[in-house]
């Protein structure tokens, strides 16, 4: 019989140590943290995984979005992964973990979060995506293409209920606000925003015909919490399929494109966005391209069953190639915008100090060369 409780899918996420360097999560981390998932019975099911260097613990249970319980175990499945980390000396043990002591929600404590509630479907498949080498901006453009681009996804002009259209709530991460923005109506007043994904993110995404959502991301800015560079994001996101909301290869077809997301070496470049499965989500040349990687899950009776690895298909070599060919393309500037981010981007990089160290060696021009106008007044320069 069908259970009327709502069911909450939570995917929570922290770097906590590379092996090696960035590149990638020790396997005694992810068992560490699925033991301490494995002995809670708080939850109905969960997985452990990676993408890259962060482990992605996925999880079902009846507690609700926000559940102490349940945030207080993600937290000490991370922290006990963190000491493995420590036991073993590797890269930037704990470094996600940015306070010593839990205190009611992982939320502002380093970890990412993505978590929604809904009455489970006869049938209930669901896709998490989890990104590393990069930021949650990274998901703008294919949770506008998967919910508001029918060129992407034929079930906006075809299905009855999607092509009523989706309410999009974006996040202002500068300023700390959401705005709700419906399709299609609303979408170029959607597009002003997500075009600029340093700033505006997704929040999430329901149907304008039922209450429950279809898609949530993870926000979380690091640099914002912690007042200086942490790493990029590495942000994760789900999104429920099917039966008036977008069919599962509608979600995954975003991906055949590999957008240019920051992120990559240093935090601090830009580059491709390279669909591929968990086993070929370590991030190694130049420490990326950025990936993504995707577990789809047939939820039953609120387990979450076996997981399968989305990306396994030859059908994304073409994406992976192009990746690779735009990714070398990039590399060839070096370190110039931009390829590298621009400045104000890397405000919280220790790039910032060493400009510092210049500033005094900077010296004034006896007229600035911009103002030409002043120079012409003053007959100080001589104009061609
Ligand atoms: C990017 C990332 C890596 C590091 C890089 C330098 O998000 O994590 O590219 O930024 O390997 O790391 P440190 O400064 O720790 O030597
Ligand atoms: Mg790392
Ligand atoms: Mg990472």
């Amino acid at each position: 019989m069908a259970d009327a409780r709502k069911l909450t899918l939570s995917l929570i996420k922290a770097d906590v140590g590379g092996w090696v360097g960035h590149s990638s999560s020790h396997p005694a981390l992810l068992r560490r943290a699925s033991e301490v998932l494995g002995n809670s019975n708080l939850i109905e099911d969960y997985y452990v995984t990676q993408a890259g260097d962060d482990v992605q613990l996925i999880m079902t249970h009846y507690n609700g979005t926000d559940a102490e319980g349940i945030h207080k175990l993600a937290w000490q499945a991370l922290e006990e992964a963190a000491s493995v980390a420590h036991e073993l000396h590797l890269y930037g043990a704990g470094q996600d973990l940015l306070v010593d002591a839990f205190s009611g929600n992982v939320r502002g404590m380093g970890p990412g979060v993505a978590e929604m509630e809904f009455v489970e479907r006869p049938s209930e498949p669901v896709l998490c995506f989890m990104a590393d080498k990069t930021a949650p901006g990274a998901w703008n453009m294919p949770l506008f293409r998967m919910f508001a681009d029918p060129m992407t996804t034929p079930g906006l002009v075809i299905d009855s209920k999607m092509h009523k259209g989706f309410i999009f709530t974006v996040h202002d991460a500068l300023e700390g606000k959401t705005i709700d923005l419906t399709t299609p109506l609303e979408t170029y007043d959607l597009l002003m925003f997500l075009g600029a994904p340093g700033r505006f993110v997704i929040d999430h995404i329901r149907p304008v015909w039922t209450d429950e959502w279809a898609a949530v991301a993870s926000t979380t800015k690091l640099t914002m919490i912690a007042g200086r560079y942490v790493g990029k994001d590495d942000p994760v996101c789900i999104v429920r399929c099917q039966s008036g909301l977008p069919a599962v290869g509608e979600a995954l077809e975003p991906f055949a494109f590999p957008h240019i997301v920051p992120g990559w070496m240093r935090g601090s470049h830009m580059g491709p966005l390279m669909p591929t499965s968990v086993a070929g989500g370590h991030p190694s040349r130049f420490d990326g391209p950025p990936r993504v990687i995707c577990l789809g899950f047939q939820i039953a009776n609120g387990k979450l069953g076996e997981p399968r690895d989305m990306f396994d298909d030859v059908a994304f070599d073409l994406a992976r190639e192009t990746a690779s060919k735009v990714g070398e393309y990039l590399r060839r500037h070096g370190p110039f915008e931009p390829h590298r981010l621009p400045l104000d981007e890397l405000e919280y990089t220790t790039m910032a100090g060493l400009q510092k160290e210049l500033e005094s060696r900077w010296k004034a021009e006896k007229v600035h060369k911009m103002d030409k106008s002043k120079a012409r007044a003053e007959g100080a320069m001589e104009l061609d």
